[in-house]
């Protein structure tokens, strides 16, 4: 490809030299994938392929929990309400209706499969509070190991259903063809096989009538996430190829709290769970004061995108000269240790005893509330492509993902995705497509990496300017530049080819959207706009990002 020509339209890869087959082919491992396998297996030849180890993904590391109504006291309307309040204008009301209404069904599933969560003291299934949420709703597993239970339980439980798995295999792009009614339709993926170091062993085809996407966000893109190294934006990249729009892509989530280690920290960081703040501990800024006070009625249990731009305004003024972190006091909840294993753990790493002192916290990359544009069911607009959990934008999260819907998002979802393809499978294809291949391939080095994390942190992050995004778009087109076919195919080079991927339609999406609404916050339209009560897309055409 010439050099200033953009995007990629296929990742750069050696010739496939072998053929597989199955008929729905998911990819990902985490809540979202493993719940569409099990739902299809019973009746399909299911395959999961995932770029690393089953419980790579980021469902093994979430703390909080599953939302779900179980209380008497507590109603779906209530969940419905606080899910679109979080929204901020730009849920789909039915799909929300939907998923609330499923939740607790969802948990009576995991625990019929193993999932052991934790017990109030009358012995029924303890429930506690996040950001957001009226009432107490969120289900929990060895304190803070919710989603490592989550994981654990699907894990065994595809395993005994003998759904055949391919570990370190890396999803390139998507084949396409036509069916009988000269539909085009989704024929399989192209897939490589990687070695222990992410080098490839060989590209194979691998033919299917249904392909899942369910490979998760892209917290990775930017210099400090929540999210494991597997979480770079993957299956949205390969869509977003493919030709297929996605949506709502600028309402980046950014986790209110996760453990400050210094200004030289990078990529994935410790989680201190919004289910702190739920047990009573609060935000101070290094003089002492509270951040929360007179933001939001709900203080510190306000929504995460209030409580997160918050904290990055108080950071700006820099209270006491510090200007990078402020403080969660927990010192008031009983037996910290106990509640919170993990979050002690990370604490006592990094030399803090939580019980007795705050906790340096700062906001991070968590969660992407947009993805590629499909219903609860996981229907895109290309024939037998599905796809769920964060990689899917179904119109649940809004402008602002409310705290712990996206678990419970990824088991409900994934279900009825694996459920529908038990039932019927889409049209196969009669005919390959071969215009799939006739775009640029290319990829970019991974040593770019670093730079494309920076500009996406400094530039894009909770408070947005269009200077700074500006800037942001600049230092990627420059990368864009470097995207070469000559590149080596390796992980990290398909990883940091769709990482440039996405982050260009952020980019794009974000320049776009003027107005701030949820997770999207600009500095110089700081109000909601009437107008913007509605969806971005961003398509890929000719190696650029366009907006409508
Ligand atoms: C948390 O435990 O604070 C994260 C839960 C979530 O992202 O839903």
């Amino acid at each position: 490809m010439s050099a200033s020509s953009g995007i990629p339209a296929r990742l750069a890869a050696p010739e496939p030299t072998w053929t597989a087959s199955a008929d729905v082919v998911v990819l990902g491992s985490g809540a979202a994938g493993l719940s569409a396998a099990l739902a299809a297996r019973p009746v399909r030849d299911v395959l999961i392929i995932t770029k690393d180890t089953l419980a790579s993904g980021s469902t093994a590391w979430a703390q909080g929990g599953l939302a779900a109504v179980l209380d008497p006291g507590d109603s779906i309307e209530n969940h419905v309400q606080d899910t679109l309040d979080a929204g901020a204008g730009l849920c789909d009301e039915s799909a929300v209706r939907t998923l609330v209404t499923e939740a607790p069904v969802a948990i009576r599933y995991l625990m019929r499969l193993g999932a052991s969560f934790d017990p109030g003291s009358d012995g029924s299934v303890a429930l506690t509070r996040e950001g957001g949420h009226s009432h107490n709703r969120i289900v929990h597993a060895g304190g803070d190991q919710s989603g490592a239970e989550v994981q654990r339980t699907l894990d065994e439980s595809v395993q005994f259903a003998r759904v055949r798995t391919v570990e370190h295999a890396f999803a390139l792009d998507l084949v396409t063809g036509t069916d009988a009614n000269g539909n085009r339709a989704v024929a399989g993926v192209t897939v490589a096989m990687l070695d222990e170091n992410g080098g490839v062993e060989s590209v194979g085809t691998v033919h299917a009538r249904a392909v899942v996407i369910a490979t998760g966000g892209y917290g990775q893109v930017y210099a400090s996430t929540s999210n494991p190294p597997a979480v770079t934006g993957d299956g949205i990249a390969l869509a977003i190829r493919a030709g297929l729009p996605v949506a709502d892509l600028e309402f980046v989530q950014f986790h209110p709290t996760v453990l400050w280690r210094g200004p030289d920290a990078t990529g994935q960081q410790a989680l201190i769970s919004e289910a702190v703040r739920g047990e009573g501990a609060f935000l101070v800024d290094a003089a002492g004061k509270r951040v929360m006070r007179g933001v939001h009625p709900q203080e510190d249990l306000a929504p995460r995108d209030v409580v997160a731009a918050a904290i990055s305004r108080r950071m700006a003024e820099a209270p006491a000269g510090v200007d990078d972190h402020v403080y969660l006091d927990a010192r008031g909840i009983d037996r910290f240790a106990e509640r919170f294993p993990t979050i002690t753990a990370s604490c006592r790493d990094a030399g803090i005893d939580p019980q007795r002192e705050l906790i340096p916290v700062a906001p991070a990359a968590h969660y992407v509330c947009g993805g590629i544009r499909a219903d609860l069911d996981g229907v895109t607009s290309l024939q037998g492509l599905y796809v769920v959990g964060e990689a899917a934008c179904t119109g649940v999260h809004g402008a602002n993902r409310l705290a712990s819907n996206s678990l419970t998002e990824g088991v409900v979802a994934g279900t009825r995705v694996g459920r529908s393809l038990a039932w019927v499978l889409p049209p196969e294809t009669v005919r390959r497509d071969t215009s799939d291949r006739d775009g640029d391939s290319g990829l970019l080095d991974s040593y770019h990496r670093g730079a494309l994390r920076a500009a996406m942190s400094r530039y894009v992050g909770v408070l947005r300017t269009p200077e700074g995004m500006k800037q942001a778009q600049s230092i990627l087109d420059t990368l864009a530049a470097n995207v070469s076919p000559r590149v080596v195919a390796t992980r990290k080079a398909f990883e940091a080819t769709n990482m440039l991927t996405v982050a260009s339609a952020v980019v794009a999406a974000a320049q776009a959207r003027t107005e701030s609404r949820g997770c999207h916050r600009r500095v110089d339209h700081p109000e909601q706009e009437e107008s913007w009560l509605r969806h971005l897309e961003v398509t890929l055409r000719n190696g650029h990002m366009e907006t409508a």
